[in-house]
């Protein structure tokens, strides 16, 4: 298959990689751009003058913790320095190609970061003569930099449904990123989010693959640009995580998933399509197992998948010790040595080993055995090349700062401020309760109201974001933007309970209810902050899906009061609270919006900023109903007269999709422009919307569609399309999306994309029309990957 979107890019630098298969027909087909060529010859002389000590030594990846001086720099509050013995012994002895890091420390400004990289870029060139590679997780802005521009995380960028601010965010994290002289971002996640239970849901952009794809590719296109040449300042390498399926369905993470080929290809597969025809340069592999096997080992999705299938001819890295994980964990090689041989014949490009060298001893003496061939290095070794020689490092391994005036601009924090206000959804407006006026008293009140490690979540400044207190002193936390807003006399705060530091995320402490249930009486509302605690991965597994015991008592003893409350959310996912959500007045969800997230929502709850986020998941009620919203019909059984005298709904507590606005918008006139289409025509599906409020305000319009009857039982229903528009109060606008019966095919019992002829149901707002597809077509056809 010939990837369409970077031929079109014409003389993007991503282009060279098209051409590096020697014998691949697409190659032969691809004219080459001038500049790809000249990277390709460089890329094959330097690998002509390697020894294979070398080639392993760039297939490797190590931790900073590995060469640098005193305790380990996730717990040091020390300033990271090098040590230069250990130093030497990774990049003269084992010929190291890239490090990685996720701890932070004090001192971790621009500069420090600039001076660590190129200490190293200087032995490194000195001893090999190549670049090292350095990469980071800055998913939510360029999080393990001091003062660097912090945006929400993924799941609230997802709910703002806004895909120019997405691509915006994108942008000031690479150019934050390179700022601080790394060239190689571990994001975008494109996994979804469909399991409310997972630690890792905030990390992505929501439930539905469309979202998911059109949010990553925007990703893809901020930090690489949209012609992939990211030697240009300012500009990093992407990584699409977790290749293919990483997801929940214990709710727990790093846990086997079973995912028929079909589901993968139709649900989870897309998003990294996606973004590996917008010239994404690095992918990142899932950490789990599906069908029983675990993806660093699995050839078919690696190599026949990824590689050859959707042609990505970028570079494979490991997850976090996911080789070694092979014999600890997953128990399918029998020594480290086998799990080695394992994952690199599987098509891993590069290990994040993190912590040793024996990656790199077994693989040169699995090649000198011949267990592995030496041309699976040579294609490994290409791809790692081919990064490092578009990235520019070759010519210039690290940055120069002073070309980086803009690191953490105020325009770039007005902007992170615009995407947690475009974030942040209002789910529940009892009596139209919000906006409050600036004159009312309130308690702000709960663990949440006082904590920009709240706020924030994981992966900032810190893995587990235990950090982020020292750091983020300058940003204002929910009660001190509160009182920012409407003056400190007229705000009373008692936490009624604080998250414990040094324990588990959701444990509590310092219970003081009935403070907060004394204070408030003097007030007119009373603001209530729940949520949960930071966490990251594995460590954030949870036992109970509900809301703590302690937070629940908080919020009944707060409505008891008889004042009205205003729920405030501030968590990484979807935790319960049906036992008291009806006596709430008011429900905003805020996710984890980052540094400006307490300015954000006083600007919503005062009514300074009409909110227009829209859930990006479907918010569960009940444990046993945790269903995403493009569900199968059978799960949600309705009466039928004479058939069933009984239903078994499952009830969600709000729906994807869902988010309410000070204003109020209406649909009318859809028109799809025929009632019958063929395979091949191309339908205008339009809808007007009308701002019938009297403010000015943003809607996210939705396309869905639903197919009667199909195959394979369908979706109820599918995001299709959707767009983000504002209106001025009393404004109209008229919406046009194109969509062909491909955008309606799913993946059917052979393997294949086909769309089925029979009856289709659009839906726009609270409209729908009928329309016939009068032939059935198959679009593309695969080979069973026999997964
Ligand atoms: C996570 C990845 C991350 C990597 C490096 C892993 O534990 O699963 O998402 O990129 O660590 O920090």
């Amino acid at each position: 298959m010939l990837n369409q979107k970077m031929i079109g890019f014409g003389i993007t630098l991503a282009l060279f990689f098209l051409s590096s298969c020697g014998g691949n027909s697409k190659a032969e087909q691809t004219p080459i751009d001038p500049a790809t060529e000249v990277i390709n010859q460089k890329v094959e002389k330097t690998l002509s003058q390697l020894t294979l000590e070398e080639k392993v030594g760039q297939m490797t990846q190590i931790t900073m913790d590995v060469i640098s001086k005193g305790e380990s720099i996730f717990v040091s509050d020390e300033p990271l320095e090098l040590d230069d013995k250990k130093v030497i012994e990774a990049i003269q002895k084992y010929k190291v190609g890239s490090f990685l890091n996720t701890a932070n420390n004090r001192a971790r400004t621009p500069e420090k970061w600039n001076e660590i990289i190129s200490d190293l870029q200087k032995v490194a060139m000195k001893e090999v003569g190549i670049p090292i590679i350095y990469g980071i997780d800055a998913i939510h802005g360029t999080t393990y930099t001091a003062g660097a521009t912090f945006f929400p995380q993924p799941i609230g960028m997802g709910a703002s449904w806004n895909k120019d601010l997405v691509r915006q965010m994108a942008e000031i994290t690479a150019y934050e990123t390179r700022a601080s002289g790394i060239p190689w971002n571990f994001s975008p996640v494109l996994d979804l989010g469909r399991d409310g239970r997972w630690a890792r849901m905030w990390e992505t952009f929501g439930e539905d693959v469309f979202l998911v794809s059109e949010m990553g590719r925007e990703t893809i296109r901020g930090y690489q640009g949209d012609d992939n040449d990211v030697s240009k300042k300012g500009r990093v390498a992407g990584s699409l995580k977790h290749y293919l399926g990483y997801s929940s369905y214990s709710g727990k993470d790093r846990t086997p998933a079973y995912i028929p080929e079909r589901q993968l290809r139709e649900i989870y597969l897309p998003s990294f399509k996606a973004a590996v025809d917008q010239g994404a340069y690095t992918v990142m592999v899932n950490s789990g197992l599906i069908n029983g096997i675990p993806v660093h080992a699995n050839k078919r999705l690696i190599t026949d998948l990824l590689k050859n299938e959707l042609a990505f001819e970028g570079l494979v890295v490991t997850d976090w010790a996911d080789i070694e994980n092979l014999h600890n964990r997953d128990k399918i090689a029998a020594d480290q040595k086998e799990a080695v041989k394992m994952a690199v014949n599987a098509g891993i490009d590069m290990a994040m080993v993190p912590y040793n060298f024996n990656f790199t001893t077994n693989l040169i003496e699995l090649v000198k055995e011949g267990e592995v061939n030496i041309s699976r290095i040579d294609d490994a070794v290409r791809r790692v090349l081919k990064v490092k020689y578009a990235l520019g490092l070759f010519e210039n391994p690290t940055t120069e700062i002073d070309d980086y005036k803009e690191f953490a601009s105020t325009k770039s924090e007005a902007l992170a401020l615009a995407t947690a206000e475009e974030s942040i959804t209002l789910l529940k407006n009892r009596k139209k309760v919000l906006p409050l006026s600036k004159n009312a008293k309130v308690l702000v009140t709960g663990p949440n109201a006082n904590s920009m490690r709240t706020l924030n979540g994981g992966w900032s400044y810190s893995w587990q974001g235990e950090k982020v207190s020292e750091f983020a002193e300058g940003y204002q936390t929910i009660l001190e933007a509160i009182e920012e807003e409407i003056g400190k006399s007229n705000v009373s705060y008692v936490s009624g309970l604080e998250y414990k530091m040094d324990g588990k995320y959701e444990e509590e402490q310092n219970i003081n209810i009935q403070g907060a249930v004394k204070a408030a009486r003097n007030v007119d509302y009373i603001i209530l902050c729940l949520g949960e605690n930071s966490y990251c991965e594995k460590p954030g597994d949870l036992v109970d899906m509900d809301i703590s015991e302690n937070q629940q008592a908080l919020a009944q003893a707060m409505a008891a009061t008889g004042k009205p409350v205003i729920l405030i959310l501030n968590e990484g996912r979807p935790r319960l609270i049906s036992r008291f959500e009806a006596q709430m007045d008011a429900v905003v969800q805020t996710y984890l919006p980052g540094n400006f997230g307490g300015v954000a929502l006083a600007n919503i709850l005062f009514g300074d900023v009409n909110p227009s986020g829209k859930l990006p998941y479907t918010y569960p009620k009940y444990p046993n109903s945790l269903l995403t919203y493009d569900h199968q019909p059978s799960e949600n059984q309705e009466k039928m007269e004479g058939v069933y005298d009984y239903e078994s709904s499952f009830e969600i507590q709000y729906p994807f999709g869902h988010g309410l606005s000070y204003t109020t918008f209406e649909y009318s006139d859809l028109v799809v422009s025929k009632n019958e289409f063929d395979a091949d025509d191309k339908l205008d599906v339009s809808v007007k919307v009308t701002n019938t409020g009297n403010r000015a305000g943003k809607e996210v319009v939705q396309l869905y569609t639903s197919d009667l009857y199909a195959s394979i039982s369908p979706s109820v229903k599918r995001l299709r399309r959707f767009e983000k528009i504002e209106l001025a109060a009393g404004e109209s606008k008229v919406v046009n999306f194109e969509i062909s019966a491909r955008d309606l095919a799913f993946v059917g019992l052979n393997n294949e994309w086909i769309s089925e002829e029979g009856d289709f149901i659009f839906r726009l707002g609270n409209l729908e029309k009928q329309v016939k597809l009068t032939e059935t077509k198959v679009f593309d056809q695969f080979p069973s990957l026999n997964l």
